[in-house]
Formats: structure tokens, C-alpha cells, sequence
């Protein structure tokens, strides 16, 4: 392997070194913060004169477990050690990038720059890499449930190793309900049921010991209704040659579709129902039925309306 190719380094480590003299060399990451998953380079700054190379160490200490890579300047080569994943690159200006970060790579970078002539000569460089907690997200396994009927899955993700898992209802911890069960290390949570009450906001959080962080509030789009419809105005008595204007209501999700009948016929479609002009024979009992396509449910309502011609009884003139 990659790591038993040596030729001089193994030397060139171990005759290295008294203690590190001032630090001019400054290493900087860029970005500054970096995710799981992402690139980071580890930039050096100051670099001094007349190199022979450079030596990464993952750590502080700089032993030969503890090696990664390392740039010969003469002649371009680069050595990996014991220390390396295979996402390490180390550039001629002896900036390092590592590829894909895991939390892993958080900790402690050294480099050792080698001056010419004298070999005991150097510099080092010390580095602390964090590497942030990934910003999770929640998947639902519908996200249009029907109201008391449908069974819920929430995951937070991604699923990740060495974290606790944390979630909120409304910006509240969890209530304790046979409506929501956590599994066992609290990633996934069951919507039993799920009803206005358990339909949201959700929002999970991610945390290790050193940080944490939250997604993004969800909320189920709750499919309901309809519930039962109702008739305005409730006005029952009506004058023969007047208007007769009637409009149904009934709370849905998505919206009701509507549609009107007289004695059973069919009158027509829509939430409202105008009759410019109405006789005694617009006389009957009236009904509205609300259907809601997303749930597949009908509910009707009726109303009677009498229509009276010339007079109408003085004790039911509070109808008009
Ligand atoms: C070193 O080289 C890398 C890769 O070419 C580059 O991205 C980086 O900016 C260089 N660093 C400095 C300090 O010039
Ligand atoms: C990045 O690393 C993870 C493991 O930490 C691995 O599962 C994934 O495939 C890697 N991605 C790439 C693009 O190499
Ligand atoms: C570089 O190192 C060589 C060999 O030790 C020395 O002769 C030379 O003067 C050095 N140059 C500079 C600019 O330090
Ligand atoms: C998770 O913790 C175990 C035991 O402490 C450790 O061996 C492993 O490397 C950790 N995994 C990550 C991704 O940090
Ligand atoms: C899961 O969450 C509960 C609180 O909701 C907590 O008491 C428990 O320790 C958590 N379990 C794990 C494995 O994090
Ligand atoms: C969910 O609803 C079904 C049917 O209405 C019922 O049998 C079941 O007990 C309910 N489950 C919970 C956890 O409330």
C-alpha cells in the first residue's frame, strides 16, 4: 500500500526535530465552516524560503502514525502514511484539502515545513478543524394525510451516528400521547390518527455533545370534511315576486364542491343559488350537499322555504 512507500521520509521525520520555533505560518480553512459531505482546504499562509517540503500530521504529534502526507519540492513527489483516508491532497504551496469531511476529520492538523540545508531547521503549523452537524431535514411519508384516519411516518434526516435526535410540535417537546410514538433512537416518529391537534408544525433537531441543529417547521396538509354544511340566511317565509338568495358553507379540506335540490331534483351546481324572482312555487325543502373529492365524504343539509303570495300570517312575519 501507499503507506509503506517511504523513500527518505521515514528518515527525514525522525531526525526532525527541536521544538518549534516562532509560528510566522498561519493556516486558515476555507470555508471556514464546513459540513459532512463537503470539501475544506486547509490553506498555508507566510510560508517561509527555501523549502525542501512539507509534512501533514493528523493530531499534534507528529510520529509516524500520525502522518498523512507529504510534498517533496525537488522532485514533486508526494508520500502518503498511516494517517491518510484517501481524500487527502496536498498542494506544492503546501495547502492540504481534504475531500467529503466526516465528523471524523474534526481535531488537530500539524504541518511541518522542512527548510534547506540544515534538517533539524522547520517550521510547524498547527490547525483545529470543526466539521458542523449537518442541517437535517424531515421526510413524511404523506404529506396529505386524511383526518383520524391515516397512520403517519416522520424521519428525520439524514440518519446519522453519534447523535441524539430531538423533535417538537408546535416549538413544544413532545406530549406524552398514544397519538405519537418515537422509535428507538427517536429518528423516526408514528403519527397515529394524525388530527388537527398532531398535524404540526414539526421541526427535528440533530445534537452531539459539541453542537447541534434544526430543520426546517412541517406541517401535514390535513384532508377533512366535509363537515356538516350549512344554509344562510335562515330565513324560512319569503314574498312571491322578491329574490331568493342562498349560499351553503361547510369547512373542508380541500374545498367542497357544492350543489343544490329542490324536493330531491337536481337544481344546480356551485355554493350559491339565486332566483331572481321567486313564486308559490318555488315553495319546498331545499338541500345543499358539500363532497369533498379528497376524502370522498358528502354531507347534506336542507331547509324548508315557504313562499307566500299576496299576505303572509302576521305570526310569521319574523321570518322576513
Ligand atoms: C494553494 O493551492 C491551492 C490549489 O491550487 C489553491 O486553491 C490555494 O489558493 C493555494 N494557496 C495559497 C495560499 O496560495
Ligand atoms: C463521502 O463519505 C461518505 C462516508 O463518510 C460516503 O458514504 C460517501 O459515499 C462519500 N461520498 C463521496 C462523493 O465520495
Ligand atoms: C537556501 O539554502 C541553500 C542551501 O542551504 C543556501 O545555500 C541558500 O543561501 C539558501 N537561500 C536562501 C534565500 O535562504
Ligand atoms: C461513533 O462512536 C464510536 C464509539 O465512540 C466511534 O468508534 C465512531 O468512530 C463514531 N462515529 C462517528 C461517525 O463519529
Ligand atoms: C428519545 O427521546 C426521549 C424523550 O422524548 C428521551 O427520554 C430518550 O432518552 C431518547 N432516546 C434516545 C436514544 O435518544
Ligand atoms: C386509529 O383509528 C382506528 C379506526 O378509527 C382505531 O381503530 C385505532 O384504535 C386508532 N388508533 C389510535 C392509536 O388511536
Amino acid at each position: 500500500g501507499p503507506g509503506l512507500c517511504l523513500p527518505n521520509l521515514q528518515v527525514l521525520l525522525f531526525i526532525f526535530w527541536n521544538p518549534p520555533t516562532t509560528a510566522q505560518v498561519t493556516i486558515e480553512a476555507q470555508p471556514a465552516k464546513v459540513s459532512e459531505g463537503k470539501d475544506v482546504l486547509l490553506l498555508v499562509q507566510n510560508l517561509p524560503q527555501n523549502l525542501t517540503g512539507y509534512v501533514w500530521f493528523k493530531g499534534q504529534i507528529t510520529t509516524f502514525h500520525q502522518f498523512i502526507i507529504a510534498y517533496k519540492i525537488d522532485s514533486r513527489k508526494i508520500t502518503v502514511g498511516p494517517a491518510y483516508s484517501g481524500r487527502e491532497r496536498v498542494y506544492s504551496n503546501a495547502s492540504l484539502l481534504i475531500k467529503n469531511v466526516s465528523r471524523k476529520d474534526t481535531g488537530s492538523y500539524t504541518i511541518q515545513i522542512i527548510q534547506r540545508g540544515d534538517k533539524t531547521k522547520g517550521v510547524t503549523g498547527h490547525f483545529t478543524l470543526y466539521v458542523d452537524i449537518p442541517k437535517p431535514s424531515i421526510s413524511s411519508s404523506n404529506l396529505n394525510p386524511r383526518e383520524a384516519t391515516e397512520t403517519v411516518i416522520l424521519s428525520c434526516d439524514p440518519d446519522t451516528q453519534n447523535v441524539s435526535y430531538l423533535w417538537w410540535i408546535n416549538g413544544q417537546s413532545l406530549p406524552i400521547s398514544g397519538k405519537l410514538q418515537l422509535s428507538e433512537n427517536n429518528r423516526t416518529l408514528i403519527l397515529f390518527n394524525v388530527t388537527k391537534d398532531t398535524a404540526g408544525p414539526y421541526e427535528c433537531e440533530i445534537k452531539n455533545t459539541v453542537s447541534s441543529s434544526r430543520s426546517d417547521p412541517v406541517t401535514l396538509n390535513l384532508l377533512y370534511g366535509p363537515h356538516v354544511p350549512r344554509i344562510f340566511p335562515p330565513s324560512t317565509y319569503y314574498h312571491s315576486g322578491k329574490a331568493l338568495y342562498l349560499s351553503c358553507f361547510a369547512d373542508s379540506n380541500p374545498p367542497a364542491e357544492y350543489c343544490w335540490t329542490i324536493d330531491g331534483k337536481f337544481l344546480q351546481s356551485g355554493q350559491e343559488l339565486s332566483i331572481p324572482r321567486i313564486t308559490t312555487e318555488h315553495s319546498g325543502r331545499y338541500g345543499c350537499s358539500a363532497r369533498n373529492s379528497a376524502t370522498g365524504r358528502v354531507r347534506s343539509t336542507f331547509k324548508r322555504i315557504k313562499v307566500f303570495g299576496k299576505w303572509i300570517p302576521a305570526s310569521l312575519s319574523t321570518g322576513f
